[in-house]
């Protein structure tokens, strides 16, 4: 069987990719490995995390803001049970959506370990042992990544897990220890530990998710301590060992001495490598570099030109929307199209409580590229929305180059932050300055007024509600 384009791997960027390819009548295969698409986004990432934030928002709200709300609660219970097979529900209801796109769009879906044979035949091995061999003018390598870990930290899956034994702990732990407070360490450090979890983030850096602009990492301690969370920064773990019911780290302090950390289990979340493991990249005659990454040109085409590669097993950003993002331009260059992709405009979200939410430079980049700008910044607590939900923690920051005015950089923490940053996104795709924002109607009372003010604050310090 000849394809169009074989795509390997169906998490956000391959089965975007191959809806793409089938909508620009190139007849496609895609190949996943597990029964399940959706990759890690869909079953053991975006998806599940968010229903576990979800469900044990609901419930730390219930237990420490409803009364304040006049609203009185007795006997609240925690049915974790009930609570990770809700999340599954809302999983596989979202992946067999997948399985519809799939069939609707005529696009062959083939189950199966899939390796290069040559540069234009993939070999599928199947769970029954039966192989399938398929060519194709184009092939895409869409395989993702997984977990990462250190010799220091061994994962055994049962009390030293990562993310994906942290969606589907039967019990809430006592002492949930997370080695990394980036990302995965804040969103599921935050859904144990309002389920009633003594959380302890040891963090190499020294803040809380380190890559994105300081004043986000400051904010996001001071929210996540309410929770009741304690934090060893700059701090570095020599040894992590299962000793049957507990987990004991033995840890480096800044001033050179050793401590130990004793909990019931112990979350590694230090980041995720690229994952090409069982491909035979070689028979490609491509091979990864030295972070495990297949290389990409500006087209997102290997070395060898008819195959592509995009998301987690690429440069940049780990992100969902940056693979979907990469799928469509692939398809739309397979058929000629010039399509475009803005890296520095694809916004990073944290999924915690209040919402983190960034895109463009963060200041310590303007200020290493010695960029002239100013900064605006409006706090949540001034919002008359904020005040009437009881979501006051939380601000808006606001980067403008100091001659055009042009926004460089948006940086917030506060209520629904992850949908607010759209609009950022949108006014930086058109290159809006900050006075164009702050000239626009933004419906009051909402939370958006906190970018508009951030961004009055910027043109001139005109913020009118501080
Ligand atoms: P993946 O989703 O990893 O999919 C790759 C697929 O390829 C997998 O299904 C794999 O089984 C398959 N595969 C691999 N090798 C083969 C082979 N040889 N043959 C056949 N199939 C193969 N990102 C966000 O933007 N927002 C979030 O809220 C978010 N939350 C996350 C939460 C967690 C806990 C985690 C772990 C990640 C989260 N991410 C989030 C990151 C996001 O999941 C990834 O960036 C995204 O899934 C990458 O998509 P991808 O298509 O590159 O690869
Ligand atoms: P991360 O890169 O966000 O954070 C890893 C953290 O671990 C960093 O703060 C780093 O300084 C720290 N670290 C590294 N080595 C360490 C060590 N030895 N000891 C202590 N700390 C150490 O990676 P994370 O959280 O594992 O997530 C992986 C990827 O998944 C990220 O790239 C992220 O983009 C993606 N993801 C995205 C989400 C979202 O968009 N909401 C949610 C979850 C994951």
């Amino acid at each position: 069987m000849e394809y169009d384009v074989i795509i390997i791997g169906s998490g956000p960027g391959g089965y975007t990719g191959a809806i793409r390819c089938a909508q620009l009548g190139l007849k496609t295969a895609i190949i996943e490995k597990y029964p399940s698409l959706g990759g890690t986004c869909l079953n053991v990432g975006c998806i599940p995390s968010k229903a576990l934030l979800d469900s044990s928002e609901h419930f730390y709200n219930a237990a420490h803001t409803f009364t304040e709300h006049g609203i009185k609660l007795s006997d609240l219970q925690v049915d974790l049970g009930q609570m990770i097979k809700r999340k599954q529900e809302v999983v596989d209801a979202t992946t067999k959506g997948i399985n519809f796109l799939m069939k609707k769009n005529k696009i062959d879906e083939i189950h199966g370990v899939g390796s290069f044979v040559d540069p234009h035949t993939v070999k599928i091995v199947k769970a029954d042992g039966s192989e399938q061999v398929i060519k194709g003018k184009n092939i895409v390598i869409a395989t993702g990544s997984k977990p990462m870990s250190f010799p220091s930290m061994p994962i055994d899956k049962k009390r030293v897990i990562t993310s994906t034994e942290a969606l589907t702990l039967q019990e809430v732990p006592k002492h949930l220890i997370v080695i990394g407070a980036g990302v995965i360490g804040a969103e599921l450090g935050s859904v144990w530990a309002r389920l009633g979890a003594k959380v302890s983030f040891v963090e190499f850096a020294d803040s809380m998710i380190p890559t994105m602009d300081k004043t986000l990492g400051k904010e996001l301690q001071k929210v996540v301590k309410k929770l009741g969370a304690d934090f060893y920064f700059s701090h570095k773990v020599t040894k992590v060992e299962n000793t049957g019911d507990e987990v004991v780290l033995s840890i480096d302090t800044p001033k050179g001495e050793q401590i130990t950390l004793t909990g019931d289990y112990c979350l590694v979340s230090v980041g995720r490598r690229p994952y090409t493991d069982g491909l035979n990249l070689e028979a490609a005659g491509l091979k990864a570099d030295n972070r495990g990454r297949v290389e990409v040109d500006d087209h997102l085409r290997t070395s060898v030109p008819h195959i592509y590669a995009l998301g987690d097993v690429i440069r940049g950003a780990m992100l969902a929307h940056k693979a979907e993002e990469e799928g469509t331009f692939i398809a739309e260059t397979i058929v000629g199209q010039k399509p475009h992709i803005h890296y520095r405009l694809i916004p990073g979200v944290v999924y915690t409580w209040p919402e983190v939410a960034s895109v463009g430079y963060t200041e310590e980049e303007v200020k290493q590229e010695g960029i002239p700008y100013k900064v605006g910044s409006f706090p949540f607590k001034a919002l008359g929305r904020a005040r009437a939900s009881m979501d006051v923690d939380g601000l808006v920051k606001v980067l403008a180059h100091k001659e055009t005015d042009e926004i460089l950089g948006v940086h917030m923490i506060g209520a629904r932050a992850a949908d607010m940053i759209a609009e950022a996104v949108t006014a930086m795709e058109f290159r809006a300055s900050a006075e164009d924002v702050s000239r626009m109607s933004h419906a009051h009372p909402t939370y958006t007024e906190a970018f508009k003010e951030a961004c009055l604050a910027a043109t001139d310090n005109r913020a009118i509600n501080m």
